[in-house]
């Protein structure tokens, strides 16, 4: 320690660090299909996670409800058309990123109008739940596959 500073102003410090951390939130879909595979798409080049598969989403925007940008989401990155009353909040992520605080509710998605595309991402999987594991995801979306795992 040293300098004056005691345990106590050391918590105190970190404690405040740890607040001013920003939230984040970004809402995320597991879009299912009829034989129970989950869609992940993987982050373009020249983005954060660059390379990582991960639940499409993003981020909600001020004064958006999170089912509002959710459907926002879809339909700019994965073309689709969804709607509200198809969405069912799942399971909320929690990570602490360097510079952020993220939470991410994950809903789930089992009907959508359109074909699901590509646009703003680098490839997009069906994958059996049992194998999600085999992609590796940025570390907010990791502990969501247990889940999902349990779930289907
Ligand atoms: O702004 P950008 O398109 O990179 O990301 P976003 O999709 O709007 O999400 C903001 C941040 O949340 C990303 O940079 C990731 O760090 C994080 N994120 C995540 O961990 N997992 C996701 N499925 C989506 C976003």
């Amino acid at each position: 320690l040293g300098h004056g500073r005691t345990l106590q102003s050391v918590a105190a410090e970190s404690r405040v660090t740890a607040a001013s951390l920003p939230t984040v939130l970004v809402v995320a879909a597991a879009l299912i299909d009829v034989d129970g595979r989950v869609l992940i798409a993987k982050r373009p080049q020249g983005k954060t996670l660059a390379g990582l598969w991960e639940f499409p989403g993003g981020k909600v925007e001020p004064g958006e409800r999170p089912e509002q940008a959710l459907i926002r989401e879809l339909k700019e990155e994965l073309g689709i058309d969804v709607s509200e009353n198809c969405l069912s909040p799942f399971v909320f992520a929690s990570h602490a990123y360097d510079s952020f605080h993220l939470l991410m509710p994950l809903y789930l998605c089992r009907r959508w109008d359109g074909v699901v595309t590509a646009r703003e991402h680098d490839g997009l999987a069906w994958v059996k739940p049992s194998k999600l594991s085999d992609y590796p995801m940025p570390p907010a979306d990791e502990p969501l596959v247990a889940w999902l795992r349990d779930l289907l």
